[in-house]
């Protein structure tokens, strides 16, 4: 049988964190991801056009699997799964959220940062969550601590990371595939700098295969 969307997330192990401004920059932005073999994209809905990003992505490069990030609502579940969104990232853990995104029988991610919310997650059928934010919580060694107790749970861990600590969270079982905006950054986004974007993409993707 074919792969599954989180298969395809642990089997790169890293989820760019992405904003951008409209379809254009999603696009480009895709593109050069898919340059530093990185054939993924968490598309937030931080920006107005972050919807308008996730449609195009899907539409036209249909070999990025394509997310929704920030997503805090259950409307918003439906208008990212109606663009064509192929998972979904939140920074919480909100039922609405978990549940709508069943109801479309997509992959959601809640964000946790206590054991209360990972068992929360559990209650409604979730295993895989994100760590938000990791750095906040306490880093590599939080996560650690916090999977011990959930031996099944696959966690995600956003918030601060970049290349110096992501080797760190890599090195640790319980880790799905780690998030983060480092590689994607809005400036370079802004300066059209998708040479500089397909540079951090190969640098992370490399640091992948060596851990
Ligand atoms: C998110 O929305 O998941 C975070 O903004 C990503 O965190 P980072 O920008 O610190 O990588």
């Amino acid at each position: 049988s074919s792969p599954t969307v989180l298969d395809t997330l642990a089997q790169h192990r890293l989820v760019p964190v992405v904003v951008v401004d409209g379809a254009d920059q999603g696009l480009g932005l895709a593109d050069a991801l898919i340059a530093g073999g990185l054939p993924v994209a968490e598309i937030t809905l931080r920006t107005a056009g972050g919807l308008d990003a996730i449609r195009a992505v899907a539409a036209e490069r249909p070999d990025v699997v394509v997310g929704a990030g920030t997503v805090t609502t259950a409307a918003q579940v439906d208008d990212v799964v109606g663009a064509g969104a192929r998972y979904i990232v939140s920074p919480g853990l909100s039922r609405a959220v978990v549940e709508r995104a069943q109801e479309h029988g997509v992959p959601v991610l809640p964000g946790v940062a206590t054991a209360t919310d990972v068992m929360t997650a559990l209650d409604l059928g979730v295993e895989t969550v994100k760590l938000f934010p990791a750095s906040v919580v306490g880093g590599p060694a939080a996560l650690k601590a916090l999977a011990a107790p959930f031996p099944g749970v696959r966690f995600v861990p956003t918030g601060g990371v970049s290349a110096d600590n992501l080797p760190d969270y890599l090195a640790l079982k319980p880790v799905l595939a780690v998030g983060g905006s480092w590689m994607v950054a809005k400036g370079l986004v802004d300066a059209g700098d998708w040479a500089e974007i397909t540079r951090r993409t190969t640098e992370a993707v490399d640091l992948t295969k060596e851990s």
